[in-house]
């Protein structure tokens, strides 16, 4: 079982929370990468937000200048789709939205060469659909890393119904080149984390929305005396409730509205607000300019 070689070009789509992080990933890795977005100005920012944090690593010690700048050197912004095609593996982190991912894939088949790796990030949505159409689906497989993604040790291998097995050991092979630990799934909604975290943010807002207790207390309920992390509204509030709730949405209706999967009114509504987060400085907590400091 072959990784992608450390000469081989790496591309990723997209340079919001994920798409950046995952560059990240890969450049310290080695690889040189090719960061692009659709949005003007985005990659840039995304790119500036890894220089940011590589900085914070120098700071404390945890990184020297030299791999500093190294890794700096080889994280380059994509001015254009075009500029992908000598990309080996290239890793797709957009909008939650098969139509938009099935856009992108089927314009990147054009730029690409025919064995180049696609990858998707999609936390939700099937693999197999993302790649039917594609004149060479066998090269399709999720990549799906967590949030944030240097940080976090698990990515899911989703191998959809026409991922060839040379594929799947590949991307395997190489998220533990990444220092990742892989583990493979079948492409089914959510995969199995985002399956069996439905129901961790489901019942959390359920209560909420009951008035059972606060989201602060609930999040320390579970964060001190449960043993997680975070709890369920600031892991929301990480997430993006645009991204959990598309998500939430897409794992319902692929189990054809069962109820268990039924997203939240209340979570509804913060994405009507724009209220998405951390990423717009407020979402259950309000957190001023600085997005970055934790949650209350
Ligand atoms: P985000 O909203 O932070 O970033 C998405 C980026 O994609 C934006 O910069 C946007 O301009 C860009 N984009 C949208 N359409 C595009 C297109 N057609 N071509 C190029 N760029 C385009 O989203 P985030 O949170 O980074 O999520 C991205 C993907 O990763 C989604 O599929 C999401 O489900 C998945 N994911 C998200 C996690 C999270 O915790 N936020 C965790 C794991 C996976």
């Amino acid at each position: 079982m072959n990784a992608l070689a450390p000469s081989g070009l790496v591309a990723v789509i997209g340079s919001g929370a994920m798409g950046s992080g995952i560059a990240q990933v890969a450049a310290q890795a080695g690889h040189t990468v090719l960061l692009f977005d659709a949005k003007d100005g985005a990659a840039e920012k995304g790119r500036s937000g890894v220089l940011a944090g590589l900085d914070r690593q120098v700071d404390k010690g945890r990184l020297t200048g030299t791999e500093r700048e190294a890794i700096a050197a080889r994280l380059v912004v994509a001015p254009a789709l075009a500029a992908l095609a000598d990309a080996r593996l290239v890793i797709e982190a957009i909008v939650e939205s098969l139509d938009v991912k099935r856009q992108v894939f089927s314009a990147l088949e054009e730029v690409l060469a025919t064995d180049a790796i696609l990858a998707t990030n999609t936390s939700s949505l099937s693999v197999t659909a993302i790649a039917a159409g594609l004149r060479h689906p066998e090269r399709v497989a999720g990549l799906h890393f967590f949030n944030p993604a240097p940080v976090m040790k698990l990515v899911e291998i989703v191998s959809g119904l026409a991922s060839s097995p040379l594929v799947l050991d590949t991307l395997y092979a190489t998220a533990r080149a990444w220092g990742k630990e892989p583990v493979r799934a079948t492409s089914t909604p959510g995969f199995i984390v985002n399956r069996v975290a439905r129901p961790f943010y489901a019942e959390s807002l359920r209560l909420l929305e009951e008035g059972v207790a606060d989201a602060a207390t609930i999040d320390a309920v579970m964060r001190e005396a449960g043993g997680f992390r975070m709890g369920p509204f600031e892991l929301m509030d990480l997430i993006g409730h645009d991204v959990n709730f598309a998500v939430t949405r897409s794992v319902f209706d692929a189990y054809f509205g069962d109820p268990r999967f039924r997203p939240s009114l209340a979570q509804q509504e913060l994405v009507a607000a724009r209220w998405l987060g951390r990423k717009t400085g407020r979402g259950f907590y309000d957190y001023g300019a600085d997005a970055s400091k934790p949650a209350p």
